[in-house]
């Protein structure tokens, strides 16, 4: 248990992006969240009302359903006087039983249409009048047969023109037409969408009646969709409602079009529907056949932060306008439904009907502080490369990005709140990419990186740092105690060096970084003072570096000395070995071999090399996290070398561990109040309790990151050495 859950923390940066994290507000639901602003439907087929799994999920999550197919002219009136309405009446069934809303799509669309309707017995051709009998009849019959329990029609699908290309008529170059060149308008213009609302509007004069269609947020089709709609309305045909498909894509449209189309339509009309939501992890988006299936292998993780943002993103526009818009419908129950295919992953719930990330960016938009104000004193992040302003951090501790990348079709930064992936940048005109995290981050030091088209690079703004098994980028957000670990002019400062030492267990030369203190080397009554030494140890995917560099080690060594909280010592910091566990294989970890290189061959070069008090009870032992963890194991297997030991967010003690409690004047265990705080101070109770000297503390504010463990040595430090 331990050993897993060390890794899955050591490793949290790393794994973060993969897999549904657990469910943070157990049986709270998308209808549930979204009660005050609008209903949330689904696109359903016969098997989402009959297969007890995805029903129970349909009437979980949604009070709204649309027929997928099922109720569509070519499903439920086949031929002449042919009906069928077996599949639409059992999502009927199923919407009456449940009480949930039915939107009926759809009685006018160029496919899937009974295209009878525009010829004879014989094949040919019907009049128009023919045809609106024909079409009045159907729409009069299918209405009325759910008058009771559909609240909205999707009455005309899909009329519009994608683009309009003027063409020769008779040798003349003539301005195209805004319309789909469909049978419909073939035979009657744009006649046939009045004819068809008011059929229905006859038929169930209760029914809101929308035109729905796609790339309703390009700036042309809208327009070309909104000046439809205004004719129409001003020549009385009862348009009560638009309906924007809402086929997206994790690049587009964006929150701007997407918020200037509602803001148009919202001129002509009180409802909005967004009826055919779902958003494809490629560059393709809209209604049509036409689409990649894209290939069967897992989504990778950059493309779900695409869209996991992309969602988030148009449900704040969407609550943002919750006045005119009633009904949000995403089309399909899971990616197994999906019209796009599996592979192309575009809903909330995945092919197991699981919820993915995306759905809790949707349903649990209250937990963020996406309305909390930001205030715009940001400042030029301290780890800045020279002259570099961005990245920069505010006083409450949101981090901005900029990166100039002008080809690229995405930047994420790997920083954000937690769960989601990174934060994700957004693309000016002139190529500029920037963003703020969607909330303050913890005080102290982060590492990150940007994904850059799916390519993992570093914020070229910043100093790198090794974390992760490779050089990160690295920011520094303002803590309220920062002072212990800034670089201060009155105090002294010690020496931080770098000593490659022999190992023969490895056949190798290594390094380790040796702090020593302002006083090291000075004559004290005319003999050369020797210190006691910590050995210092990182964490999974760190190195030799990360404690002198990102934890400040030696910084806060001067400035506790200056203030006079500890007496004076070495403190070592080498590489722990620790980055060839790979995940899953913690259990087999035993830190062996790492033992002798540390215990058998620095120990004593340190001792040689430098003015120690070579005895254990002037040696202790700590690391962080997976340090940890190896401290723990070989203190416990080398009573003989440390009298001190230290654990920072790497574990526990447990009292039977301690053979014999003389061993060891101190144990010292931490972590972030955002880790497991109660089980490190049951566990320094319990040895306490066992008559051990175990300290605990917790880390106010801070999760498994830096500023834990800066605040860890300070706190463990003064205590170090003590008879
Ligand atoms: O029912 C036949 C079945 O008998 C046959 O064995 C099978 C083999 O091809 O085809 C089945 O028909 C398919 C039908 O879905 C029912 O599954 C059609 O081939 C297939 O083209 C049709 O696709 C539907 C598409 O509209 C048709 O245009 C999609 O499922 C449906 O999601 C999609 O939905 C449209 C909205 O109605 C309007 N807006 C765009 C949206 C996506 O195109």
């Amino acid at each position: 248990m331990l050993l897993t859950t060390l890794l899955a923390l050591c490793c949290s940066t790393l794994f973060a992006q993969w897999g549904p994290a657990p469910d943070p507000f157990p049986g709270k639901t998308l209808k549930d969240a979204y009660k005050d602003y609008f209903m949330i439907g689904v696109a359903v087929n016969r098997l989402n009302v009959s297969v007890p799994e995805q029903a129970a999920l349909v009437r979980q999550e949604f009070n709204s359903m649309t027929a997928e197919n099922d109720m569509k002219p070519v499903s439920v009136h086949p031929a002449v006087g042919v009906w069928h309405w077996g599949a639409a009446d059992s999502i009927a069934d199923f919407a009456r039983k449940n009480g949930i809303k039915l939107r009926g799509h759809c009685l006018c669309w160029h496919s899937q249409f009974a295209d009878w309707m525009f010829t004879d017995k014989k094949g040919r051709p019907v009049k128009k009048e023919v045809f609106y009998q024909r079409l009045r009849e159907h729409i009069h019959t299918v209405v009325n047969r759910y008058k009771d329990v559909v609240y909205a029609w999707d009455v005309v699908n899909e009329a519009i023109a994608d683009n309009v290309r003027p063409r020769f008529v008779n040798g003349k170059l003539e301005p195209g037409t805004p319309y789909r060149e469909s049978r419909h308008f073939q035979l009657c213009g744009d006649e046939f969408i009045a004819k068809a609302f008011e059929f229905a509007h006859e038929a169930d004069p209760n029914a809101l009646l929308f035109y729905n269609d796609y790339n309703e947020c390009d700036p042309g089709k809208r327009d070309r969709i909104y000046n439809m709609v205004k004719k129409m309305q001003e020549a009385g045909v009862p348009i009560h409602g638009i309906g924007m498909q809402g086929h997206y894509n994790i690049y587009g449209p964006s929150e701007e079009d997407i918020d200037a189309a509602i803001t148009k339509y919202a001129q002509l009309v009180k409802h909005i529907h967004i009826t055919e939501l779902d958003i494809r992890t490629n560059t393709e988006m809209g209604g049509q056949l036409q689409f990649s299936r894209g290939e069967q292998k897992p989504l990778a993780p950059y493309l779900q932060t695409l869209q996991d943002d992309q969602y988030n993103r148009i449900f704040k526009i969407f609550r943002k306008h919750k006045d005119v818009i009633d009904c949000v419908t995403f089309w399909n129950l899971g990616d197994r439904d999906s019209w796009l295919g599996v592979n192309n992953h575009p809903l909330l719930f995945d092919e197991q009907y699981k919820p993915k990330r995306s759905y809790y960016a949707v349903r649990d938009f209250e937990a963020t502080s996406a309305n909390a104000t930001v205030k715009e004193d940001f400042v030029p992040n301290p780890l800045n490369q020279p002259g570099q302003q961005y990245p920069m951090v505010n006083s409450q501790g949101y981090a901005r990005f900029r990166v100039v990348a002008p080809d690229a079709k995405s930047v994420i930064v790997s920083l954000g709140l937690g769960g989601r992936g990174g934060t994700v940048l957004r693309k000016d005109k002139d190529g500029v990419w920037t963003g703020t995290t969607e909330g303050p981050m913890d005080p102290g030091f982060h590492y990150y990186h940007l994904t850059i088209d799916g390519g993992v690079v570093n914020d070229p703004g910043t100093h790198n740092f090794f974390g992760s098994c490779r050089w990160e980028s690295g920011i520094e957000i303002p803590a309220p105690d920062q002072d212990f670990y800034q670089t201060r002019m009155d105090v002294a400062h010690g020496n931080l060096q770098q000593v490659l030492f022999p190992s023969a267990s490895t056949g190798e030369v290594k390094r380790a970084f040796v702090y020593t203190p302002p006083t090291y080397g000075k004559l004290v009554k005319g003999k050369q003072q020797r210190f006691p030494v910590l050995y210092l140890q990182h964490g999974w995917g760190e190195n030799e570096t990360s404690w002198p560099l990102q934890g400040c080690a030696g910084i806060i060594m001067d400035n506790l000395i200056a203030e006079g909280k500890i007496q004076p010592f070495i403190v070592v910091m080498t590489y722990g070995m620790t980055n060839d566990v790979k995940f899953g294989h913690i259990g087999e970890f035993t830190a062996k071999e790492f033992e002798t290189v540390l215990v058998d061959e620095l120990v004593p070069y340190i001792d040689k090399h430098f003015l120690t008090k070579p005895d254990k009870w002037n040696r202790a032992m700590a690391g962080l996290s997976m340090g940890g963890m190896e401290t723990k194991l070989i203190t416990l297997r080398r009573p003989e070398v440390f009298g001190y030991y230290g654990l920072l967010s790497g574990g526990q003690y447990a009292p039977e561990d301690i053979k014999d409690p003389k061993q060891v004047r101190l144990i010292f265990q931490s972590c972030g109040s955002k880790e497991r705080p109660d089980a490190i101070m049951q566990s320094t109770e319990a040895l306490k309790a066992a008559g051990l000297p175990a300290v605990g503390y917790i880390s106010e504010g801070t999760a498994h990151e830096f500023l834990t463990w800066r605040r860890s040595l300070r706190e463990m430090a003064p205590l170090l050495f003590k008879k």
